[in-house]
């Protein structure tokens, strides 16, 4: 009996979804062969993570996955003067599945961390794959070291106009917004110019990368 109404029923079901799977299977090949950006999150091609105990590599995974961070500055804020303060800031290392480890920045005098950059280049930068689907799939706290994140320090700098076409072709990639923010702003392409590393990608502390090794990891 239960299998007589279950029958048309579940041919009901399979007309209902036959559409919904045609329309997943030919909706617009996202990450053809790569790295396509959005499919991070969208489709939760996130390239697997690096042996966490090649710090180094796992450091630019983190840099290159990371479409924003938190930059702490020294803050020249009068209420807080002198004391760490960070704000949210959009970054790209370069193409998606390209990117070369440094982190680029579109900046405008306008923004409170410029007036502390200004007066003190220094910086550090955070960032963790709890921006992506990485933490929230393996269900890891974005506190635990085994959702891994990423400490850079450094100093903050204009880049020269020969950089700036890379930072501006990464950054608006990843950011195709930025494109329309108002010229008015007198926004520059920026970089840390990173001088310590530090890796938080399982227990026991975090684990120190120096540039040199860092920036001679090949990513693909
Ligand atoms: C980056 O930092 C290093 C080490 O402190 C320094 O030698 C170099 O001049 C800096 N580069 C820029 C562009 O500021
Ligand atoms: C750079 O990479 C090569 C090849 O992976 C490795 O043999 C070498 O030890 C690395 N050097 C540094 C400074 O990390």
């Amino acid at each position: 009996m239960a299998g007589s109404a279950l029958g048309p029923a579940r041919s009901l079901l399979a007309a209902l979804l036959a559409p919904a799977l045609v329309a997943l299977l030919v909706s617009p090949a996202r990450g053809r062969g790569g790295l396509d950006h959005g499919d991070w999150d969208v489709d939760r091609r996130l390239p697997p993570l690096p042996p966490r105990d090649d710090a180094a590599r796992v450091a630019r995974f983190v840099t290159h996955v990371s479409d924003w961070g938190s930059l702490a500055t020294i803050s020249t804020l009068e209420e807080v003067r002198g004391r760490s303060f960070a704000d949210v800031i959009s970054l790209s290392d370069g193409p998606p599945g390209a990117g070369i480890g440094v982190p680029y920045m579109y900046l405008s005098p306008m923004q409170q961390l410029v007036s502390d950059l200004q007066e003190n280049p220094q910086a550090t930068l955070t960032l963790s794959l709890a921006q992506t689907v990485f933490c929230r799939k393996h269900g890891f706290d974005p506190q635990s070291p085994l959702c891994v994140h990423i400490m850079l320090s450094g100093t903050v700098t204009k880049v020269n106009e020969k950089e700036a076409d890379y930072a501006k072709n990464s950054l608006f990639l990843r950011h195709p917004e930025m494109k329309t923010w108002p010229s008015s702003h007198n926004w520059f392409f920026a970089k840390l110019n990173i001088t310590n590393i530090w890796v938080l990608d399982y227990f026991g502390g975090p684990k120190v990368v120096t540039p040199e090794e860092y920036f001679n990891v090949t990513l693909q």
